[in-house]
């Protein structure tokens, strides 16, 4: 029997394959259904204090090795999200609820907020590659990160956990200001900044010019984060970028994460790809003698 379960500070989680933010997660339905299909947890939509309807269309396009987007954080406020939250608690799937803020007493209300209505754990998005005064400008300030990662952790009792961007000069000092905060793991990493240009219309194809790429392509960059965060942190970490296989998910655990968040990887294997993964990791851990999953968290390093 091969045990693939593993825990990030106190969740204790069936399997490493989780939702990631932003696939999936608009409602209590879609979730039940990722979480039926094999996730052990899933990652809300990243919610704010008030209703946003994001930037115009267009908002995604499909390139050659990932999918670029723009969403501009459309949420329909924290207040309005309650009932789907208290739903998914109803149904009992483990769930990580992710908010995002301009300063630490928006990220301490909805911090709150969401506990209240059930969330197992926090995450705090500071690393949105495109919103304005929001994710990666909160995430670049290590004083910041600090101060909004301390004073949640002050707020709540559950665990809190902080999603960094790979487009920061230097990530291990903005872990280490989340890990001096008191967070309980670190999330790396989010869709990397990028454009692409349309050569007809002589325009970018988003609307807002600049969007997130996210799939197999920025895998490495993911892998170089979490890599090196694990060399410099001692809480846990989940691996998030590119994870499409049992192979891509193992080369993260092995980079030093816990677990692995998947978001694109839905739209190139389906909603089954939870399962697949779990499946592909017990197959390549039965080849090579391996009994249980935590034996290879971090071996990269040694
Ligand atoms: C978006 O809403 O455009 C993406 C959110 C994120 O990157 O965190």
């Amino acid at each position: 029997m091969i045990d693939i379960t593993t825990k990030i500070a106190s969740l204790k989680l069936r399997n490493p394959t989780i939702l990631a933010s932003g696939i999936m997660d608009e409602d209590a339905g879609s979730m039940k259904r990722i979480f039926d299909c094999g996730a052990s947890a899933v990652v809300t939509k990243s919610i704010g204090l008030k209703s946003r309807e994001g930037y115009p269309n267009p908002t995604f396009a499909e390139l050659e090795h990932g999918i670029l987007n723009a969403m501009g954080l459309p949420n329909p406020g924290i207040n309005e999200f309650e009932g789907e939250i208290r739903k998914l608690k109803d149904s009992n799937v483990p769930m990580i609820g992710s908010i995002f803020g301009s300063n630490s007493h928006e990220f301490v209300e909805l911090s709150k907020k969401m506990q209240n209505y059930g969330v197992d754990a926090l995450e705090l998005n500071m690393s949105c590659p495109h919103a304005k005064g929001y994710g990666l400008e909160t995430g670049s300030d290590s004083k910041l990160v600090r101060e909004i990662t301390s004073k949640v952790k002050e707020s709540t009792s559950i665990p809190v956990f902080v999603k960094l961007s790979s487009n920061l000069t230097d990530i291990i000092e903005i872990a280490k200001s989340a890990e001096d905060g008191n967070a309980d793991g670190i999330v790396a990493i989010n869709s990397v900044k990028a454009m692409k240009i349309d050569l007809e219309l002589k325009m970018p194809v988003l609307a807002n010019k600049t969007g997130g790429y996210s799939g197999v392509a920025i895998k490495p960059i993911g892998m170089r984060c979490v890599y090196e965060i694990a060399k410099n942190v001692d809480i846990p970490i989940i691996g998030v970028g590119g994870v499409t296989t049992g192979e891509d998910a193992l080369e993260y655990i092995m980079a030093g994460a816990s677990a692995v968040q998947i978001g694109s990887g839905v739209y190139y294997r389906g909603v089954d790809i939870f399962k697949k993964i779990c499946r592909e990791m017990e197959c390549w851990m039965e080849n090579h003698n391996y009994k249980r999953l935590s034996e290879l968290i971090g071996v990269a390093h040694k």
